[in-house]
């Protein structure tokens, strides 16, 4: 990463339904997989409270994009989409 370059965000809603929805384990994954562009800083990773989408969940966002109803299948090609750029290792 360049050092003008901004890192990509992800924020995962960790309200009440999109945790037991999933958000739970894809937090896990996301820490897992991107763990060494987290280290670089390339990638940011946070948590919101409900964002009043939870029939959709369990959702998350990427560089303020929501993306619905991610789950275990979905997650590691999200993440290669998404965030291409910053070499996912095993996504
Ligand atoms: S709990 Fe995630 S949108 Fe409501």
């Amino acid at each position: 990463m360049s050092s003008d370059e901004s890192p990509r965000r992800i924020v995962i809603c960790m309200g009440s339904s999109c945790f037991v929805r999933g958000n739970n384990r894809n937090a896990e994954r996301i820490l897992a997989l991107a763990q060494e562009a987290i280290s670089r800083g390339v990638i940011q990773v946070s948590g919101t409270l409900c964002q009043n989408k939870c029939k959709q969940g369990p959702n998350l966002e990427v560089d303020g994009a929501c993306h619905c109803g991610v789950d275990a299948e979905s997650l590691p090609q999200l993440l290669e989409s998404a965030l291409g750029t910053a070499r996912v290792p095993g996504a």
